[in-house]
Formats: C-alpha cells, structure tokens, sequence
C-alpha cells in the first residue's frame, strides 16, 4: 500500500460494534468484564484505548514500523524512549536540538544518572569518537531544529550497529512522508505529532516507532508505569490530521521552497537555511536521504538582533508563535522563544544567535506570504 493509502485506512476499519467509517472518539477510561479478568483486549485506557490503538497503527505503518506507542506529547515520547537507559548509562546527542529536549537531557535526566555528550552529528566521525563503552543510545534530528542541519542516518547507525548502540531519530521535522529513519538503519524513530502529523495546531501528541519487539515492550511497559498517554478525543484529531499529510508536506514544500528563493535573493538576508537550496552544504545528502525537503526553515537578516526581532513583529501572515508544522505559518525567534532553554552561550556556541528567525511556511498562498515578509523585512 503507498503512503496516501496507508494514512486514510491503516488501524482504521469501519467500527466492529457500529459500522461506523469513521474511528469514533471512545472516551471512557474501562472496559466492562464479562468475568473477572475475561475482557474483549481493552481492560483500562491509560494501558489500551481503541481510539489510540488506531492512531498507534496508522502512525506505525506510515513509518513502516511493525509496532507504535502514542503519548501525551513529543516530549513524552522522547522521555519514554530515554525510559530504555539506567543510571550510569551514556547518551551520545547531535548537538543542534530542540531546546524543550535539550532541557529534559541537561536539567531533568542528569538527575537521575543519564550523561549526555553533544556532538556535531553532520560528522559521523564525530559521533563514532563521541561513544564510549558506557554509550548505550545516539540520539539526532534531521533535519534539526532550528539550523537545519542533516545526519546521514545509514551512517550514523553503520558507526552504532557494531558496538551495540541504539539509535534514535526525532522525525518530526521531515515527517515520515519524506524520510523513514527506520529503513535507513535507525532502531528507534520519534515524533512530535503536535507538528506536521497532526497539521492543525490544535492537538498535543507524541510517537514512537520500532521495528525490535524488545525495545517495544519495554516503551510500552513504561507507557503504562508512567502514564503519559494522550486522550482519546486529542487521537481522533491526529488521526483525522494524518489523512492529508500527503497533501499537506506537498504543499508546505512548494511554498518553502519559494519562500527560500525570494530570501535568498534579498540583498539584506545574510544566510538561508533550507536542504532544499543547493547552497546548503548538505543539498546532496537531502536529495539522497529524503524524498522532499519540507516546511521549515531558518534565515538571518543583516541588522542583527534588533532588527530580526523587528521583523518577527511585523509579518501579517505568519504568526509570532512557537510550535511548527500547522497549516498556517507561523515565525518564530529561536533565542528567546522555542530555544531560551539552552544556555545564551552554548546557543552561541552552536549557531544559534540571537539573529536567527525561524519559519514554519503553512500552505496559504506562496504570493501572500512572500508579499507579507518582503513588507516586514522593509
Ligand atoms: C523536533 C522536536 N521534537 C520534539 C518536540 C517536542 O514536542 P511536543 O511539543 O509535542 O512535546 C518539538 C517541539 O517543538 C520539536 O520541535
């Protein structure tokens, strides 16, 4: 089945009770028992919800992964794959991140015993010198947030493999329509189906996928220890989302790509970030490790801070907001918004300066948004 098919109909048949084409919303928290322990597979919602069990295997088979677990957001997600690692256990990070992971890594699970070292993952060079005997997890997006910036994900996980070390990708930037990290080597992908899954800006949600039984059991068995499961109402949103995914990366792309060019051509736009430009220095590995280039992208403007701040507040179109991947467009200052949780000098230190803009491009008309922008930017 192709990826279009997949997203309307996997884990999705009509409704045994009802008939129903649609997968209802079954908002109850149990299930009643027949005799004790005699149930129909569904015995309490935070372990198994019908509802979540369809976007588990929709979500799972667009990453062509034999199983899926749905949480309450991207960040529950990531922290239930982190579930799989004990005290004493190192993490290896590509070093450009979301700076809400950053901050569970640094702040939350330091505390416990994890360490973490950050790497320049565009070298896997740099990520195989990183691993140690007590590395048990590498853990990269790509493309990252906010920088744009890719890993080889077959040979990241050709430097894992032989020493026994997992490797986990955040997906949510290049979503499962352009890339499957699964199918490149990876043994764990993650998203945050709050962006491009969902596509609507109006329902939190975390994934993650496998292909290994065991890792699968051991997120699950944490998915119910812990709890950090979504809400049968906020999975009908996702699911109802995912069903034009295709459509929607189609679109977020065309215009991306356009809004790339017009800055790029501006005189007073220092730097564009977008795989989709054959001047980013990774053009070639996107063209080869994805099928498409996406909906995001980073630009510094010549002023500096002041006047990237400026622009933030003037577009018309795109909206001042955190978050990414809505069908509206959204702008957004990494510094002090989705970033201000990364130390201003390890920011720095990484690329991402106070200058930096970050765009969600949504699927309005490419002429609106470049005459919105060419006004802010003036
Ligand atoms: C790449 C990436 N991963 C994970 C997350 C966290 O997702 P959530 O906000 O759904 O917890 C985000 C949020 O912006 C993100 O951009």
């Amino acid at each position: 089945m192709d990826f279009a098919t997949k997203a309307i109909h996997v884990g999705q048949d009509a409704d045994p009770a009802t008939g129903a084409t649609i997968v209802p919303i079954y908002q109850t928290t149990t299930y009643t028992q027949a005799a004790p322990g005699e149930h129909r597979g569904f015995d309490y919602s935070r372990s198994i919800n019908p509802t979540r069990l369809a976007l588990e295997r929709c979500l799972a088979s667009l990453e062509n992964a034999a199983y899926g677990l749905c949480f309450a957001s991207g960040m529950a997600a990531t922290a239930a794959t982190l579930n799989l690692l004990a005290a004493g256990d190192h993490v290896v990070v590509g070093d450009d991140l979301y700076g809400g992971t950053f901050r569970l890594f640094d702040k939350v699970l330091t505390r416990y015993g994890l360490r973490f070292t950050y790497v320049d993952a565009a070298d896997p060079q740099a990520v195989a010198a990183a691993l140690t005997e007590a590395t048990k997890l590498v853990w990269l997006e790509t493309p990252t947030n906010p920088l744009m910036k890719l890993s080889d994900i077959a040979a990241v996980a050709a430097v894992c493999k032989p020493r026994g070390v997992r490797l986990a990708v955040d997906n949510t930037f290049a979503t499962p329509f352009l890339q499957n990290p699964l199918d490149l080597g990876a043994d764990l992908v993650v998203h945050s189906t709050t962006k491009y899954i969902g596509g609507h800006s109006d329902a939190l949600g975390g994934f993650v996928a496998t292909n290994d039984e065991g890792l699968y059991q051991t997120i699950k068995f944490h998915q119910n220890s812990v709890g950090g499961v979504p809400g049968p109402f906020d999975c009908f949103l996702t699911l109802r989302g995912v069903k034009t995914l295709a459509l929607r990366m189609r679109e977020h792309e065309r215009n991306a790509r356009a809004v790339a060019a017009f800055l790029e051509g501006r005189a007073d736009v220092e730097r564009v970030y977008y795989p989709g430009l054959p001047s980013h220095p990774q053009h070639e590995l996107a063209k080869r490790q994805m099928r498409g280039f996406g909906g995001m992208l980073s630009f510094v403007p010549s002023g500096g801070a002041g006047r990237a701040q400026a622009i933030a507040s003037a577009t018309r179109i795109f909206s001042l907001a955190e978050s990414l991947g809505g069908v509206e467009s959204l702008i957004c200052h990494p510094a002090s918004m989705t970033h201000a949780s990364i130390p201003k000098e390890v920011r720095e230190a990484r690329g991402v300066s106070d200058a930096l803009l970050r765009l969600s491009v949504g699927i309005e008309s490419a002429t609106d948004l470049i005459t919105d922008l060419e006004h802010a930017l003036s």
